[in-house]
């Protein structure tokens, strides 16, 4: 009976030891590019290299968009008949994967690649089911530095096993990756992935658009709003190392300005992973404005790591909270209508407790300090009634001082 206790503690002992991530790879949420939003497969050695290019020269990397990740479509149709190793498309890549990690390296930039858990990728390529340890060993051979591991194919495994395998995979292959999750929230990954992954998606796929739903038949991707909502209560389990992931931006792909503000925003009050998802070699000077903002990144950015929750809504006006370091707060109001709205916030009655981060903001104790962060101005303080007109589809994001 003892002999047995042992060895169930010593087999568990062993399974937990195994069933870890890379640490302390993520303590923010990872910042970068991402090839699908714009490019699907339509990827090539030539955006990667412009794409590195211009997020040196535009000051994107400086910001802190460090991750180039190409998603699906970089493989050919096929393993080598041989080793069985993934081969990257040569002719998208003539001058081979290796290359163009380092080159992507030399402009102290990190360099991620897509896979999937099923036997084929959602685009149809060579999933990875079968082949964890080797692809691993594949990936960790190119010195790559992140891995989006996404769920199409996957009839007869569970998410749970078959990540956690990946995540073991890489650890045995001993380069640090950043290991990110996207099998779209369908089986709570929130409630088991802290120890695999650094952050997984917890919705479907996002689409350029504010409030709407695309249907491609089978499935469906969403507009900024509808990912915002799609995901209640599952903030208590974001925190660094360990992201909750509404999906890539859609920052630069055909919202409004005021949209793509709000969209950034939301991303950032969230303590989003900020994955830009745009052609930054056609990028307008208003869309990189958008996505280097200093002050909204730091939001993003901070230390605590603790995703920001929406206190309610009145007359289509959305009041977003975040706790910040140093007893800071950031504050969003987001007007959700297709008119504008007045705002009139009365900070003597806005005073609350966040039972998940126990931080409290209490307008009547302090007199918080406030900049507004999409002006760069300073906007008073809360001893005053603030008064503002939020355009359609736009939001005023304050930052309070203590
Ligand atoms: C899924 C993912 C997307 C993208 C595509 C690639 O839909 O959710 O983010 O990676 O697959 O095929």
């Amino acid at each position: 009976m003892i002999s047995r206790l042992l060895l169930a503690i010593a087999l568990l002992t062993t399974l937990q030891s195994i069933s870890q991530k890379f640490e302390g790879l993520a303590m923010r949420p990872p910042m970068g590019w991402n090839s699908w939003n714009t490019f699907e497969t339509k990827i090539s050695e030539q955006l990667v290299k412009e794409t590195a290019d211009i997020m040196v020269s535009s000051g994107m990397r400086d910001a802190g968009y460090l991750y180039i990740v190409l998603d699906d479509g970089w493989m050919a149709k096929e393993r080598d008949s041989i080793s069985g190793d993934l081969v990257p498309d040569p002719v998208k890549f003539p001058g081979g994967m290796k290359a163009l990690v380092d080159y992507v390296h030399a402009k102290g930039l990190k360099f991620g690649l897509y896979n999937c858990a099923g036997t084929k990728t959602c685009a149809g390529y060579p999933g990875t089911r079968g082949y964890e340890y080797q692809d691993a060993r594949f990936y960790a051979k190119l010195g790559i530095d992140y891995l989006k591991y996404d769920w199409c194919n996957t009839d007869g495994i569970t998410a749970r096993e078959a990540y956690t395998t990946m995540s073991n995979a890489i650890k045995a292959a001993r380069r640090p990756i950043v290991f990110s999750l996207c099998e779209w929230g369908t089986y709570q990954p929130w409630e088991w992935a802290k120890p695999v992954g650094h952050l997984w998606r917890t919705t479907g796929d996002i689409y350029p658009c504010f409030d709407c739903e695309f249907n491609h038949g089978t499935w469906s991707s969403w507009g900024v709003m509808r990912i915002l909502d799609m995901r209640k209560n599952i903030r208590q389990y974001a925190g660094p190392d360990h992201w909750n992931d509404p999906d890539m931006m859609e920052v630069g792909n055909g919202m409004s300005e005021g949209e793509d503000r709000a969209h950034f925003s939301l991303w950032a009050m969230q303590a989003a992973p900020l994955i830009a998802g745009n052609d930054l070699r056609s990028m307008s000077k208003k869309t990189l404005d958008i996505l280097t903002n200093k002050d909204v990144i730091a939001v993003d950015q901070d230390p605590l790591g603790i995703q920001g929750f929406s206190a309610g809504i009145r007359d289509s006006v959305e009041t977003w909270f975040k706790p910040l370091t140093g007893g800071d707060w950031a504050l969003c109001f987001l007007n959700r209508s297709s008119s504008p709205k007045a705002l009139v916030a009365d900070w003597a009655k806005m005073g609350l407790n966040d039972t998940v981060s126990s931080a409290r903001f209490d307008p009547i104790a302090t007199n918080y300090r406030m900049r507004n962060l999409w002006t760069g101005r300073a906007a008073g303080a809360t001893s005053t009634v603030l008064r503002a007109i939020i355009p359609p589809h736009d939001v005023v994001l304050l930052r309070l001082y203590k």
